[in-house]
């Protein structure tokens, strides 16, 4: 029997029985094989499958049975807990009310107030709100944005981008022109004209707990490019405030006040991808709030709609929605030649709304910002434990970069997320580095769980 039924599983699951359906194993290759994996490895995934069948809270439900603590919050996407009730009746109401609306030439009310909501809850000066499907779709539009940008100003020669070594935008070829993780770029080739800072990962500032001191001149190096390229053929920065799947490259104080002075003295445009530090991972709804620093553009996906939905977002300043407006030629006419079908969907919309409902409602910038010590503490313990190289932290995100096998960085990193998940826990291995990020809602006692189970198996490989 190669089909399972999941749906009597994960009922079974939630009712906590750790009933087993019979039926669930073996699964045949061929079953597995027709779907291709994303960043999976493949081979080894269906040699082995690790299936989640139902979640809630901060756990997961394997097809074993098993309970797993989720120490990523999904992917950097459920702050909020899995499958919470309040967004679970707004995607079921809207489904069965609107369930699509043309997104080109019509809409829905749900965009409009979703769009308000977000620009109340981000920095004052992003006015406007671009939806997108995701966050490389996020990604993209951002530099689209910015090319026609100034375009429309009359300086059409400023086309290049600079983004920095370990940051991530995603996986189209905007965001991985301008991302800087060698592994994701080899394979595909330079798309558009892009340059790297260096990233911010320094030796002296190994084991800093929160923002590191060391390494604010690294800033100075966009001078060094701006100076090669000219500043007239670059259109914008975009960095994340901190890398997260780079490994939790947090920025040194200072360093993202000066990248913003040195965009605004050269007239080059600011973005921030805040995919994975929006809507709180930071302790605060943006990590350019938590940092102090505004950008021109700001990108985000994941926790917008606390992961139930597929949605993402670009917000701008008001002067680059008005330079699109003035140059649009008659008002019949579309100003920005570009969008989704899928853009402010409004199911996503929905989810989105009840989200961030809960993230006010719940005071949740405070409940984070009171768990973030526990969790700084908890995960630094961890120093002095065994392959552990430096451990960096910020709000509710940690990265630990883990000492390699001789010629093989990503391999022990594997090792341990395996052997933590054979013990009911989930972490993201990526790179050198084992990654967390707990739910918001997490209890001091699950992360300490979190935290020993780790410490266990990193001593014991
Ligand atoms: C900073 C950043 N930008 C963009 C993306 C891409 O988002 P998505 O996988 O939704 O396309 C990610 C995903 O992890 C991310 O961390």
């Amino acid at each position: 029997m190669n089909r399972i039924d999941h749906q009597h599983l994960s009922l079974e699951s939630r009712g906590q029985s750790h009933a087993v359906d019979e039926h669930t194993t073996p699964y045949s290759q061929a079953w597995l094989n027709a779907y291709w994996m994303p960043y999976t490895g493949n081979r080894d995934f269906k040699a082995k499958p690790r299936m989640l069948v139902a979640a809630k809270d901060c756990y997961y439900t394997t097809s074993d049975g098993r309970q797993v603590l989720d120490g990523l919050s999904g992917m950097w996407t459920c702050g909020l807990g899995h499958c919470r009730e309040e967004i679970t009746r707004a995607i079921v109401k809207q489904c069965s009310t609107l369930d699509l609306s043309p997104s080109f030439q019509y809409s829905q009310p749900l965009a409009f107030e979703l769009a308000n909501k977000l620009v109340e809850l981000t920095p004052q000066g992003l006015d406007h709100v671009f939806f997108t499907g995701s966050g490389s779709e996020s990604a993209d539009t951002s530099l689209k944005m910015a090319r026609a940008y100034w375009r429309l100003q009359g300086q059409a020669s400023k086309t290049r981008f600079i983004g920095r070594e370990k940051g991530y935008h995603g996986v189209n070829f905007g965001g991985l022109a301008v991302g800087g993780i060698a592994a994701n770029r080899k394979m595909f080739g330079q798309s558009i004209e892009a340059d790297h800072l260096s990233h911010t990962l320094l030796a002296s500032n190994a084991f800093s707990k929160g923002l590191p001191n060391h390494g604010v001149e690294l800033a100075q190096e966009l001078n060094a490019l701006i100076s090669l390229h000219d500043a007239s053929t670059i259109a914008a920065v975009i960095i994340e405030p901190f890398s997260g799947s780079g490994g939790v490259v947090l920025p040194p104080v200072g360093y993202l006040q000066k990248i913003r002075e040195i965009c605004t003295a050269h007239n080059i445009l600011l973005i921030f991808d805040e995919v994975i530090t929006g809507f709180g991972r930071c302790g605060a709804y943006t990590a350019a709030q938590a940092f102090g620093v505004t950008p021109d553009i700001m990108n985000v996906a994941k926790q917008i709609t606390n992961g139930a939905q597929p949605m993402g977002a670009v917000l701008t300043k008001a002067d680059i929605y008005h330079t699109f407006m003035e140059h649009g030629g008659p008002d019949y006419l579309m100003e920005f030649t570009h969008g989704y079908t899928y853009s402010a969907h409004p199911i996503a919309c929905a989810a989105a709304l009840a989200a961030l409902d809960i993230l006010v409602r719940d005071n949740m910038m405070e409940q984070i910002n009171a768990l973030a010590p526990h969790f700084e503490q908890a995960v630094h313990s961890l120093r002095g434990t065994k392959h552990v190289l430096d451990i960096r932290n910020y709000g509710l995100a940690c990265g630990i970069t883990i000492e390699s096998h001789p010629g093989e960085p990503a391999k022990r990193p594997y090792e341990i997320a395996m052997k933590m998940y054979e013990q009911g826990f989930y972490v993201r291995y990526g790179g050198d580095t084992i990654q967390l990020a707990p739910p918001f809602i997490m209890t001091r006692s699950q992360i300490d769980s979190l935290i020993n189970a780790l410490g266990e198996t990193m001593n014991s490989l």
